[in-house]
């Protein structure tokens, strides 16, 4: 057997791989940012607004200041200075609520916060916020679900830079579609969302002097470093953020919000640790939730089923002040090949908390609205949907006129409707039958960028034969841990569970966000980089330490495989464990450092880089009790490789599961005279639990992308909620005969 083959038996990369942080979870051992305890800790707790704009006239903290307990009860006029943070270069300092806590008199959402009560206990603080009175200045908030476009520059600033609101656009659509002989013209609504993992936020912030350290729930401990250091005049060095392991995020945890500089602020004041966890109702408020849209969709088509003209006119809801942009047309200039495209967005200010990232934002939304109109076209052609689409395939990007890195969705759409059993399909409404339910099949595209962030990493190799990997990402309960772990492991040879990964510190070599689905591609190229040059490291240590059985070769000749360090031309079996090598030269280890550089958001790119994906969906429909139900999924993904498909199914189930609740339970509801969310519990605001969760098939294509990285590796961890939502109100359509048009779909829909 040659070593190539030994190594590709022996490699982790591409094989299931069980979580190697899965026992400490299980057992309790993992510390979520909320279990970490510190001496003289304190708790805090805001106070809300409780009205959505306006102006605060007066704040009364007497009585909560005289509870017993009771350390502080911190507002405008005793908090302290906390400046603003300002976007910088590159992907750093990221935040979507630039006003700090308190800034203003100014309300202009509801649950803004207003006051933060300190206390020895959390019931103590919590009884002091509910205890602090205000009076307002009171303004009807606005919070309307119908959507206008505000009256905005053709160039907007956004949370990520300038967008030109003329998004994309080639050949003339208007005229196009004004010729097609067939036409689709539809408005689709997706509803304010609100990321809901079960941990909440949570933040603990103490002082050493200058220096702040920060235990957070954070997506990215490196950007909320940035943020934070800005925000109390310090050296970024002087900043520490720690998140070792996170229940989940859902892009909600991406960027600081306005608690995590309150608990600084009160830290700050009072020399002791602060704690603040926020309330489920306050994850609704002051968090960020996914946008509102209202998407018109003008689709022509030829009879025959070419595309000859899209238009995609969004709008979208945000905050006063806020900048987050809702792009719901990131997918539509290049997913279909149609000569005449228009893509262009609006956006409508409301009294609400800030907008924000959540889960394949815009893409997510968007591809609802796009897939949907697919269907409905497919539909009125009487053609196929999965072949409407294989009829529509592009050759290259031609928004961008360039080719694909790595394209494979018409062999989604095949091997997905194989698996499905597409074929048998009866195309007419109400037709197809199983155990006295009537059956509704449906079918959607996904697609998600892809590319890299920046990142470093740092390797040991140490002479207990183990390995450590660092770099300062973050594991939001997605399998990152592992996937270091099978990295370090594809270039060491040592087993995963003598590797030792940490992330989640600051303190670490700066790595990515877990955000845009690739962290994972982003840390390869820095953690293979750190292991050459640990490598490199080692053989030096092995060829020039007297009494090493590799003393005066070249290194050249040597490598590490296995955990063992071998002369080439002799094989790894006569190899010696790297760690005896290294004790044998009293060097406890070695070590070495790599970096990724960014590709994402490239302003020229040579390849247009995405994944692509589709899903096949049956729902059951009971019209005597009106049940609905989704009972089974087949999914595929064109992801470039898979490095681990165990977590990697995981995902992408997850995310199907989310699919089920954005189409059928999930709508934050602002309550017009108060502009309050008034769902804001989990009870109210429903989400898709295991009893709402059928079979989901999942398959990926498994095709490397080289343009991502030398692995081929492109991220999963948002493509699967793309398309979800459009297959299953198709196949509520086919069910059903009802289109909905605006999710979630309700029964009362169904019951005309
Ligand atoms: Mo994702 S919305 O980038 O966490």
């Amino acid at each position: 057997m040659s070593t190539t083959q030994q190594q590709s038996k022996t490699s982790l990369i591409g094989r299931d791989t069980l979580r190697i942080d899965g026992p400490r979870k299980v057992t309790g051992l993992a510390q979520y940012t909320s279990d970490f305890s510190f001496p003289g800790m304190l708790y805090a707790v805001p106070a809300e607004a409780t009205i959505a704009n306006g102006k605060l006239l007066t704040l009364d903290t007497s009585v909560a200041e005289k509870m017993k307990g009771v350390r502080a009860v911190f507002h405008r006029g005793n908090i302290g200075k906390i400046f603003r943070s300002t976007p910088a270069p590159g992907f750093d300092r990221v935040c979507l609520e630039r006003r700090p806590p308190f800034e203003d008199d100014v309300i202009r959402y509801y649950g803004q916060y207003i006051a933060v009560a300190i206390a020895d206990t959390f019931e103590t603080a919590k009884a002091a916020a509910d205890a602090v009175r205000a009076t307002y200045a009171k303004e009807k908030p606005n919070v309307q679900s119908l959507l206008e476009a505000g009256n905005d520059p053709d160039v907007v600033f956004t949370a990520y830079g300038p967008v030109q609101r003329l998004q994309s656009h080639r050949g003339d659509a208007v005229a196009a579609f004004a010729s097609a002989p067939v036409k689709l013209d539809e408005t689709y609504v997706t509803p304010a969302e609100t990321h809901n993992p079960l941990e909440l936020h949570a933040t603990t912030a103490m002082w050493e002097g200058q220096v702040l350290t920060l235990y957070d729930s954070t997506q990215g401990v490196v950007n909320l470093r940035s943020v934070l250091a800005q925000m109390f005049g310090l050296p970024k060095e002087n900043v520490r953020v720690i998140a070792k392991f996170l229940g989940s995020g859902f892009g909600g945890k991406l960027y600081p919000w306005t608690h995590v500089s309150l608990a600084a602020a009160a830290s700050r004041q009072l020399g002791k640790p602060v704690k603040l966890v926020i309330s489920r109702k306050m994850m609704f408020q002051t968090v960020g939730h996914r946008a509102r849209t209202q998407q018109r969709i003008r689709v022509g088509a030829t009879p025959e089923g070419k595309l000859v003209s899209l238009h995609h006119d969004y709008i979208y809801h945000m905050s006063l002040d806020d900048p987050y942009h809702e792009d719901c047309g990131e997918a539509t200039p290049f997913h279909y090949s149609v000569p005449n495209l228009r893509v262009t967005f609006g956006r409508a200010r409301r009294n609400i908390g800030a907008t924000a990232d959540m889960r394949g934002p815009g893409a997510v939304p968007g591809l609802y609205a796009t897939e949907s109109a697919m269907n409905e076209m497919a539909d009125r052609l009487k053609i196929d949907p999965v072949r409407f689409r294989l009829l529509n395939e592009p050759k290259i990007d031609e928004s961008l006129n360039i080719p694909f890195s790595s394209r494979h969705y018409v062999e989604c759409l095949n091997l997905g409707a194989e698996k499905f059993g597409w074929s048998k399909r009866n195309p007419v409404v109400g037709s197809m039958k199983r155990d006295g339910l009537t059956l509704g099949w449906g079918m959607a595209g996904a697609a998600w960028i892809a590319g890299r962030f920046a990142a470093e990493a740092n390797m040991q190799l140490r002479d207990d034969g183990t390995v450590r990997i660092a770099c300062a990402t973050q594991d939001i309960g997605t399998g990152t841990y592992t996937i270091l772990a099978q990295l370090a492991a594809e270039k060491t040879g040592v087993d995963v569970n003598k590797i030792e990964v940490d992330l989640g510190d600051s303190a670490l070599p700066d790595g990515p966000i877990s955000g845009g689905s690739l962290a994972t591609s982003s840390v390869i190229p820095a953690v293979f980089k750190a292991a050459d040059q640990a490598i490199t490291s080692l053989l030096i240590v092995a060829i020039s330490t007297p009494g090493s059985p590799f003393l005066g070769r070249s290194p050249e000749d040597l490598a590490l495989q296995g955990g063992r360090i071998f002369v080439k031309a002799e094989g790894v079996a006569k190899g010696v464990p790297f760690g005896d090598v290294l004790r044998g030269a009293n060097v406890r280890l070695v070590a070495g450092s790599g970096s990724s550089e960014m590709t994402a958001f490239e302003q020229n790119p040579k390849f247009s880089k995405h994944s692509f994906g589709c899903h096949f969906v049956e729902v059951t429909w009971q019209a005597e009790i009106a049940r609905l139900r989704v009972s089974r999924v087949v999914t595929v993904m064109d992801a470039g490789r898979i490095l681990n498909p165990l977590t990697g199914r995981n995902q992408i189930q997850g995310a199907v599961v989310m699919g089920i609740g954005m189409a059928l339970f999930e709508h934050t509801t602002y309550h017009p005279p108060t502009g309050a969310p008034i769902n804001s519990n989990l009870a109210d605001y429903i989400v898709t639990v295991n009893a709402d969760a059928p079979p989901i098939d999942v398959h990926f294509l498994d095709y490397p992308d080289k343009e991502i990285n030398e692995l081929g590796a492109r991220g999963i961890g948002e493509i699967g909620l793309a398309g979800v939502a459009a297959a299953i109100t198709e196949a509520v359509y086919h069910a059903t005969g009802v289109r909905v048009r605006e999710l979630p779909v309700k029964i009362e829909d169904l019951l005309a």
